[in-house]
């Protein structure tokens, strides 16, 4: 999944096939990953699928909202840690080519 918003990358970028993905995990809300928060509470049923992360997350967190990469590690990481599924270690989404 090519970033732009990060500019020199450090890690190879990260594997993520969006549709495949979501058909194998069984995801069908997509506010699950592309949410709508308003004055700090997140807003049930709404989406934000139309945005990209780096619409919203900056570089620098700001608040209690995180920065990009963090916002993408937080999600990403703590359903793979919940659901005892996918990858957790940095080389298994950063795979080198
Ligand atoms: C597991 C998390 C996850 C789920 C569930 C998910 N998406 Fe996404 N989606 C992403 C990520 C991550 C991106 C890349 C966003 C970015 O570029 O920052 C993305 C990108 C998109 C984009 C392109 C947005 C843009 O303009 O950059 C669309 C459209 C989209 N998703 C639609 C959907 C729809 C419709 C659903 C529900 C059927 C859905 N997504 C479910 C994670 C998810
Ligand atoms: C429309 C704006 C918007 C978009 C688009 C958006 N976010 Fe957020 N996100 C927020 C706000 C605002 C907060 C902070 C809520 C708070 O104050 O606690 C937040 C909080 C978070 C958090 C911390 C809370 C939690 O859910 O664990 C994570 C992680 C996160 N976002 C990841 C993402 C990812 C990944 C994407 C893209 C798939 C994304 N966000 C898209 C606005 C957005
Ligand atoms: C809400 C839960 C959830 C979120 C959020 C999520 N994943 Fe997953 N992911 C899963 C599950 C469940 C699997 C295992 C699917 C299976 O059984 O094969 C998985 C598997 C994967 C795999 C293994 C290959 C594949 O496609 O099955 C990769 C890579 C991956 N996830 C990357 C990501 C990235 C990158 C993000 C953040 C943008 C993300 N995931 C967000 C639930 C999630
Ligand atoms: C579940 C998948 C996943 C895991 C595990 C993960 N990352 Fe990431 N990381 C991402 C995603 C998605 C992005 C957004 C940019 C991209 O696609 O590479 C990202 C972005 C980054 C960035 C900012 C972009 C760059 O390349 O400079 C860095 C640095 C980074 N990760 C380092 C790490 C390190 C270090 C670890 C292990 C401690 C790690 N990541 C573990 C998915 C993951």
């Amino acid at each position: 999944m090519k970033v732009d918003a990060f500019e020199k990358l450090e890690r190879p970028i990260s594997a993520f096939d969006h549709d495949d993905h979501n058909d194998k995990a069984a995801l069908e809300d997509c506010s699950v990953c592309h949410h709508v928060y308003e004055d700090g509470k997140l807003v049930e049923g709404e989406s934000s699928e139309d945005q990209a992360c780096a619409d919203c997350h900056t570089l620098k967190a700001q608040g209690s909202q995180p920065g990009l990469m963090m916002a993408y590690h937080r999600q990403c990481k703590s359903c793979h840690i919940e659901s005892k599924k996918g990858p957790v270690a940095c080389g298994e989404c950063h795979v080198k080519k």
